[in-house]
C-alpha cells in the first residue's frame, strides 16, 4: 500500500453517471449525467483549473430522480441534485465559489 497525505484538489466533483438496466427506476445516465460530467471536465481544462478541481464520474450517489444528475463536491460536502445540462453554468459558479 502507498499513502499520500495532504494531496489533492480544492474540490473533487463526483458526477453520477450510473445506469440501470431496470427501467422501473431512474438513473443519472438517462437524465444527462454524462453530459454534465463531460461539460464540467471540458470547463476544467478550458479554464486551466486541473490542479484545483477534479471531476470524476461515479456510480449511484443515492439521490436518483427523473429530472437530472446528482453531483457532490468534496471536501465541502456540497450536494447538487437534479443537475441538467442547462444548470451547468450555475454549477460552475458554485464550484468556483467553493475553491476561492
Ligand atoms: S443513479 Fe445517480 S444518484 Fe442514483
Amino acid at each position: 500500500m502507498f499513502v499520500r497525505e495532504k494531496f489533492g484538489p480544492k474540490a473533487h466533483v463526483f458526477v453520477c453517471v450510473n445506469v440501470r438496466d431496470d427501467r422501473t427506476r431512474s438513473c443519472c445516465l438517462r437524465v444527462g449525467g454524462e453530459e454534465v460530467a463531460s461539460a464540467l471536465k471540458e470547463w476544467v481544462i478550458a479554464e486551466n483549473l486541473r490542479d484545483k478541481v477534479w471531476v470524476s464520474r461515479s456510480k449511484c450517489l443515492g439521490f436518483c430522480n427523473s429530472v437530472g444528475a446528482t453531483v457532490v463536491v468534496y471536501p465541502q460536502q456540497k450536494w447538487f441534485l437534479q443537475v441538467t445540462r442547462e444548470s451547468v453554468p450555475v454549477l460552475k459558479e458554485q464550484i468556483v465559489a467553493l475553491i476561492r
